[in-house]
């Protein structure tokens, strides 16, 4: 994988490897895509103004999420369906996440069980957790990720309903697929792809299945009943009762305003995560770039602020921690590194963000996480 240089390079070998169906669902965002653009193009809205003249012979990038320290600030965040994009899914992920030391977030619609991804994580390990509609699930969910040595739990607050991808509804991709003749050509066109997927793998949601194989009604499709699971009177009463119940760090994901980063604090939350869900959500939602501000102002040095959206390059990562994030995090990158190329393309997607990361902090004369400040930050509003 080293003749790919960048993320970009990644992606084409994404759209390579995939059926166009499988691609979209990877790649796309909400309804026009405004916010899915905007989230990237928001970093680029800002330039740099390097400090001349800077010792940089003790540079050190290691910083600390969850309790841990890791080499550079960046983690993996949680993906669903991961064994859609790779016959070794979240092994793959795991394996290179090891290497390079980064947290890696398992998610609760992962394709790997939460007792075999804690066996082959020795690197930071979090669990991403919805609040159910049955409780007892979710406190299952709990005490298997105390069971199982987790660092931290990550309580995701955007996804009440899911987001209107329309790349998905012109495809047809929906569980099980359903194939016309044209995604039936699709998926023949990629037959590396397709014939150990369809036929060698299974996608459940494996961390809720053996609930539907306890229900009286064994005919519910698991994609069913896990959609009809979702609570959606969850309130900051149930994040107080999450943190009450859950011995270590807390995050609460999909936050984008001040108030609300207050709130998660306030209700136990040590860590928040300022994200639009990666522009699958809520269109036109803002950039998270352009919150961590106000977030920061708001509950810095209370709770660890982690942005994720949009983040391509390593640069991204320096203007996020400027603005007073305490790290970054990315779902697509590293999921176009593990299309492209399993194990191997997630670990050169690691290299490509920490080598871009530690150039841009040589170049704008920042030897720590510390030295970043918003005044090495110029706005220049959108490009036209
Ligand atoms: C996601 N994301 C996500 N988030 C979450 O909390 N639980 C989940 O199961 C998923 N699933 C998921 C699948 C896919 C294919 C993608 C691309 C994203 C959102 C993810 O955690 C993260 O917020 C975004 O991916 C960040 O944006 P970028 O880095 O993809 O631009």
């Amino acid at each position: 994988m080293q003749n790919h240089h960048n993320i970009m390079d990644l992606r084409r070998a994404a759209v390579r490897a995939l059926p166009r169906p499988i691609f979209d669902y990877l790649d796309g965002g909400a309804e026009d895509e405004i916010v899915l653009r905007r989230a990237t193009s928001a970093y680029d809205d800002i330039e740099l103004l390097p400090q001349a003249l800077v010792d940089l012979s003790a540079s050190n990038h290691q910083t600390q999420i969850f309790g841990r320290t890791i080499p550079f600030p960046l983690m993996l965040a949680p993906t669903g369906l991961t064994r859609l994009f790779h016959k070794d899914a979240e092994v793959a992920v795991a394996e290179a996440a090891n290497k390079a030391g980064l947290p890696y977030c398992l998610s609760t619609l992962g394709t790997t069980t939460m007792e075999d991804f804690a066996r082959m994580t020795t690197a930071p390990r979090l669990f991403q957790i919805y609040i159910f509609k049955d409780r007892g699930l979710t406190e299952e969910f709990i005490s298997r990720a105390q069971e199982g040595g987790y660092d931290g739990l990550v309580l995701t607050v955007d996804t009440l309903v899911a987001g209107k991808r329309e790349r998905d509804l012109v495809n047809g991709l929906s569980l099980p697929p359903r194939l016309n003749a044209r995604t039936f050509l699709q998926f023949a066109a990629k037959p590396r792809w397709s014939l150990p997927a369809l036929f060698g793998r299974k996608f459940d949601f494996v961390n809720v299945a053996h609930r539907v194989a306890t229900m009286s009604d064994k005919q519910v499709p698991l994609h069913v009943y896990v959609a009809g699971q979702f609570d959606n009177s969850i309130t900051w009463k149930d994040v107080e009762w999450l943190a009450a119940r859950w011995k270590g760090p807390l995050a609460v994901k999909g936050i984008l305003r001040a108030e609300d980063a207050r709130q998660a604090s306030e209700c136990g939350a040590d860590t928040v995560m300022i994200s639009n869900h990666g522009g699958r959500q809520l269109e036109t939602a803002v950039a998270p770039i352009d919150q961590i501000a106000s977030v920061a102002d708001a509950v810095r040095g209370r709770v660890k602020i982690i942005c994720d959206g949009g983040i391509r390059r390593g640069s991204h990562i320096a203007k996020a921690l400027a603005l007073g994030a305490d790290a970054c995090s990315i779902g697509r990158p590293y999921l176009y590194g593990l299309a492209g190329g399993g194990a191997q393309g997630v670990s050169r997607a690691l290299d490509i963000m920490r080598e871009e990361y530690e150039r841009t902090m040589a170049l704008l004369g920042a030897a720590t996480p510390r030295d970043l400040k918003p005044s090495m930050l110029k706005r220049i509003g959108p490009r036209a």
